[in-house]
């Protein structure tokens, strides 16, 4: 039986897990939870096999903790807690709009808003970075691939931030998030009212969920407002603090920032660094569906299981030095996007917004400085990383 005294909700957890985790990896890789009936998978390779095992791992009862550990979020009809074959067709569907050939079309808008934003901040002489650069650009760039109306942007940052709230020492899913979500799941069913309406067939994420057909029917609007809602939130939220922990280690690591500076070819695997290096979404969460072991553990069908992907982002047995930021790494895989059956479809999004801006800041502001006294951050079990990171630049 393990001694590590892990629990994701616990103050010293939020505050720094990477010593919890790396005990974990060591001594109880398969490290069972009592409190929530759970186990927690904390070595790369485990969460990489489990992730492309849907026979076994079913993410239809929920993957966030507040659906797993807590259960006080209900669980409503989003691609990411489908199993297969359902979720296999729909991903085939909305994946369309993620395509590079189609963001492609998009990444002149990409570096234009970018260089908006950019500029916004350098007219003043300050900013800060998730706000007015990641949340504004990933937001506006979401609208774009799921088909919302572009002005309707300043709102749905805000529903996602509201989601995503916690006051210090609060566990699981907050009141308040649970009405943002309720806000704008109504939203994105008005919204897909008007799709149907207007018969649009565009290629973006909402006609594609109003065309969809399964076991002969169509999705209510019920149905396509809770799957956009989903599309809104992970096209959205986690972007800007990937970006605002790439401008702090850059900031950090003056050499490695004058590098891509001097040669912005490396920009592309900076990114990828920088996701590895801090990713923000702690863990998901599947269910078993039927009894299995790992590392001599039994464990059970209906119990949930914890995949930590920090952790495995900075598993020795995956990464050498992982402990090291290092931009000229050229690691093969990560787990920053998931693996599997559910990796992340907006990878292509994401890297693209993540070149983009680094390029324009780096370009426009190079010597920038980070204010980390005025930094606000987020140490909730489930996401880390800054709410607010502003910087100075002249
Ligand atoms: C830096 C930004 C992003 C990160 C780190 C990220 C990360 C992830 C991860 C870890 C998963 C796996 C979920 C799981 O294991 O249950 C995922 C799934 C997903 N992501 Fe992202 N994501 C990002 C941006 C985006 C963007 C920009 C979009 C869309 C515009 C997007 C759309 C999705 C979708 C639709 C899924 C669910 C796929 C499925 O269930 O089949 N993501 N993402």
């Amino acid at each position: 039986m393990s001694t590590i005294d892990y629990d994701p909700f616990d103050a010293a957890v939020r505050k720094d897990p990477l010593p919890f985790y790396r005990s974990l990896r060591e001594e109880s890789p398969c490290h069972y939870l009592e409190p929530y009936d759970a186990w927690a998978l904390s070595r790369f390779q485990d969460i990489w096999d489990a992730s492309n095992d849907s026979d076994t791992y079913s993410a239809a009862k929920g993957t966030t903790p507040a659906q797993c550990l807590t259960k006080d979020q209900p669980v409503t009809p989003m691609l990411n807690v489908m199993d297969p074959p359902a979720h296999t067709k729909l991903r085939s569907v909305i994946r369309g709009c993620f395509l590079p050939r189609h963001l492609r079309s998009l990444e002149p808008a990409i570096r234009s808003w970018t260089e908006g934003y950019v500029d916004d901040v350098l007219e003043r002489g300050h900013g800060d970075v998730v706000g007015e650069i990641g949340a504004r650009l990933s937001v506006r760039v979401a609208c774009a691939a799921i088909g919302l109306p572009e002005e309707d942007g300043p709102m749905l940052v805000e529903w996602v931030q509201r989601f995503f709230h916690h006051d210090p020492g609060q566990e699981g899913m907050t009141p308040e998030g649970m009405n943002a979500l309720t806000e704008l799941t109504a939203y994105c069913r008005e919204q897909a009212e008007r799709c149907r309406a207007a018969d649009d067939d565009g290629p973006q994420g909402l006609p594609s969920l109003c065309r969809f057909e399964w076991d002969g029917r169509s999705f209510t609007l019920d149905e396509i407002g809770s799957h956009a809602t989903m599309l809104v939130i992970g096209g959205s939220e986690t972007f800007p603090k990937t970006l605002a922990n790439g401008i702090l280690r850059l900031a950090q690591h003056p050499d490695q920032r004058a590098a891509l500076v001097r040669d912005p070819a490396g920009i592309p695997a900076a990114y990828d660094e920088i996701l590895r290096y801090d990713m923000p979404t702690q863990f998901l969460c599947r269910t078993l569906r039927r009894d299995t072991e790992l590392h001599g553990q039994k464990m059970r069908e209906g119990q949930a299981v914890m995949f930590l992907y920090a952790s495995a982002n900075r598993d020795p047995r995956e990464f050498e030095r992982p402990d090291e930021f290092n931009v000229a790494r050229r690691a093969p895989r990560m787990l920053s996007f998931g693996a599997g059956t559910h990796a992340c479809l907006g990878t292509h999004v994401a890297r693209a917004e993540g070149r983009v801006t680094l390029e324009t800041i780096l370009d426009r502001m190079p010597d920038y400085e980070v204010d980390l006294a005025g930094a606000e951050r987020f140490e909730t079990e489930f996401v880390q990383g800054f709410s607010k990171l502003p910087i100075r630049f002249g």
